[in-house]
């Protein structure tokens, strides 16, 4: 592991200028410099690097971060590869702790086993190049598919003979460890070679690495299946490798549009093609965690259908669950009996992308069109359609995404939109509900249950604002804005206090009141944070180990103020001073509103209280200690309101 210490020099030195400049060209605008975005595709800059702060934010895609993130997302590298690509630029050595014996072991295995697939790979490559029964059966099929000797090369693709067990021998021979053959299945439980008499294709996951291997047969035997995988292994999990990602990830990124096809030979046929962004899910319906895959290159994506009209029924199901993960879905059904790669082959790259740009139909609308067309006008039947558009349309997060397709299809279910919407926010609504209420159970059956998707439902409410409960959002993002801009200077320097800390004192007793969790979260780690005697840093935001927090900090540092949205919240703001040199003032004025916000929920709750006591009650302790409670948070809300010269409503 690298030492804090050599990332903490490594975070001080890297210039964010310096570093995005060895990429793109910046020009200098006012105090910041400005550039062509090198992470989407653009005609006017929007991409903005901001010297003084050590960020970049670019405010067309909304890629942001410090100079670490900056080549993470541009290299594709993790954060510790990250750091030693600086350090080398930086000329700073080095420092590496020692890895506890577990970890060297740990590593140690699965090393070999990607050595021992590595093995295997070249082994059925050489077999494909150089043995009589490859070069006959093998090569000769593939070229029979029309696949360029280069594209043979360039996929790694191999054959294996019919042999009962020359792999497993060889291997052997070459001191591979026979457990490690097992655990990677290329080796069966008696000994024998797992891919016989068919052809390889290699599996390599995100960085090249061959985590599995899949064989086709070229026997007609229907019997046979198809094809055979390596079994999972502890370095692969198939729900989480995408066929071709390795090869297709610069150019998914380029196009910011990653194409999804079924199998590993349209795969290899559209990257021979010159169509290279495109990845195979490999027969199985998308996950999650491929779709969270794509979604680190794109949030677009085109999904090539070869199946009948049932088979795409069903599969339209799965779609559901991309819908859910923000992503844009457009769908190309391809004539019958073609899958991509019959149909690249039959009528080559130009006429196979003109086909796929006059025919590509959003999902959700494909879906409406593709349901009605078997109503005929049945009441029932439309009923359940309207039904399953609804609960398609209710899982896309975006408010202003969903109320388009609210809008549009409509129009085609000839529905009023009103209707449709009413539909849709039901389904919203009873599901965080559902969500909200299944974490509150899991909540009260384990201590240490995993809140998140709770915190998550609870985030989604709040956010949906008028929607559903008015909130205290905006009053706590402004205080998270404020500790990030300013929470490192001075509140009281003869006290030692910053900004920080006088927001913490009067904000911590106020947390559980908080609506939105990852205001909350910055909040906490702020204060975990000052607790270490650290002072807070912009770029202790912006290289934040938390995603959430990161991202935040990213845009509260990039975006200023503006006076008229203070108004537009009455904020109240009494001089005319720019924030910057005011941010005393903001940081007072910013907790007075929270707590008059947090002191009105207080009061709600004690009312709620005394509404439902019964008259037995009256005498109770608590009764009496709320009563007591309440007049003292009412006179506070006074005090605040007066202090903000506001009227209480
Ligand atoms: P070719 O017939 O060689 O062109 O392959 P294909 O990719 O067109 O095959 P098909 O359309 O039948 O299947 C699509 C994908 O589903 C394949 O690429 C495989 O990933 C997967 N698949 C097909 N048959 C099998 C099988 O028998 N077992 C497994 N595990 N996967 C299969
Ligand atoms: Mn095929």
């Amino acid at each position: 592991m690298i030492t804090q210490k050599t990332i903490n020099e490594v975070m001080n030195t890297a210039k964010v200028e310096e570093v995005v400049s060895d990429f793109i060209n910046l020009k200098r605008r006012g105090v910041n410099m400005i550039g062509n975005c090198p992470f989407h595709d653009e005609k006017t800059p929007s991409f903005t690097v901001s010297p003084s702060k050590n960020i970049y934010k670019c405010f067309g895609c909304g890629k942001g971060g410090d100079p670490v993130r900056f080549i993470m997302d541009h290299e594709k590298l993790s954060f510790p590869e990250a750091i030693k690509f600086l350090a080398s630029k930086y000329r700073i050595e080095i420092e590496e702790t020692e890895n506890t014996a577990e970890e060297i072991q740990q590593k140690q295995v699965t090393d070999s086993l990607y050595i021992v697939n590595e093995y295997a790979r070249d082994y059925y490559e050489n077999v494909l190049f150089n043995r009589a029964e490859g070069k006959a059966i093998g090569l000769s099929y593939f070229k029979e598919r029309g696949f360029r000797e280069s594209t043979i090369k360039k996929f790694q693709l191999g054959y294996a003979t019919e042999e009962r067990d020359e792999f497993t021998r060889k291997a052997i021979e070459k001191k591979f460890n026979i457990d490690h053959l097992h655990s990677l299945g290329l080796t069966t439980k008696s000994d024998a070679d797992f891919f016989r008499a068919r052809v390889i294709f290699p599996i390599h996951n995100i960085s090249g690495k061959v985590v599995a291997l899949a064989g086709r047969t070229l026997s007609s035997d229907k019997k046979q299946p198809k094809y055979i995988n390596s079994p999972e292994s502890e370095i692969y999990n198939k729900r989480s490798v995408l066929y071709g990602l390795y090869f297709a990830k610069e150019q998914i990124r380029k196009e910011d549009e990653c194409i999804l096809v079924e199998g590993y030979t349209d795969v290899i046929t559209l990257h021979q093609g010159n169509i290279s962004n495109v990845v195979a899910s490999s027969g199985t319906s998308l996950t999650k965690e491929q779709i969270k895959l794509i979604k680190r290159y794109t949030p677009n994506i085109k999904i090539i259908y070869d199946g009948d009209p049932a088979g795409i029924k069903a599969a339209l199901r799965g779609l559901d669950l991309i819908l859910e993960s923000d992503m844009n879905v457009k769908l190309v059904l391809l004539p019958d009996g073609h899958d991509p790669d019959s149909f690249l082959a039959a009528k080559g790259t130009e006429e196979f992308l003109s086909f796929l740009k006059k025919n590509e139909e959003d999902f959700v609308f494909f879906k409406t069109r593709i349901l009605l067309g078997e109503v005929e006008n049945d009441p029932i039947r439309k009923t359940i359609v309207i039904r399953d558009i609804v609960g398609s349309i209710a899982r896309i997060p975006d408010n202003f995404k969903r109320a388009l397709y609210v809008k549009q299809c409509s129009t085609m279910l000839e529905l009023s939109e009103s209707m449709l919407n009413n539909e849709v926010n039901k389904v919203v609504k009873s599901e965080l509900k559902s969500k909200i209420d299944s974490s509150h159970q899991k909540d009260q059956t384990s201590q240490t249950g995993n809140e998140e998707e709770w915190l998550n439902a609870k985030q989604i409410l709040s956010e949906n604002g008028p929607m559903l409960v008015l909130n205290d959002a905006w009053q706590e993002k402004t205080i998270c804005d404020i500790i990030i801009n300013y929470g490192h200077l001075w509140y009281d320097e003869t006290e030692n206090t910053t900004i920080a800390d006088f927001i913490l004192d009067n904000t911590l007793d106020l947390l559980t009141y908080f609506d939105v969790e990852m205001y909350k979260k910055i909040l906490v780690s702020v204060s975990d944070f000052r607790l270490s005697g650290s002072k807070t840093s912009h770029s202790w935001f912006t290289s934040h180990a938390d995603d959430e927090i990161r991202e935040f900090a990213i845009s509260a540092l990039s975006t200023p103020y503006v006076y008229a949205s203070w108004e537009k919240r009455e904020m109240f703001l009494q001089t005319q001073k720019m924030p910057d040199e005011n941010y005393i003032r903001d940081a007072t004025n910013a907790i007075l509103r929270l707590q008059l916000k947090k002191s009105k929920k207080v009061i709600d709750e004690l009312k709620h209280f005394f509404d439902n006591a019964k008259p037995e009650d009256i005498e109770t302790e608590e009764y009496i200690l709320n009563l007591k409670v309440l007049q003292v948070v009412q006179n506070q809300r006074n005090e605040l309101a007066a202090k903000l010269g506001t009227v209480i409503y």
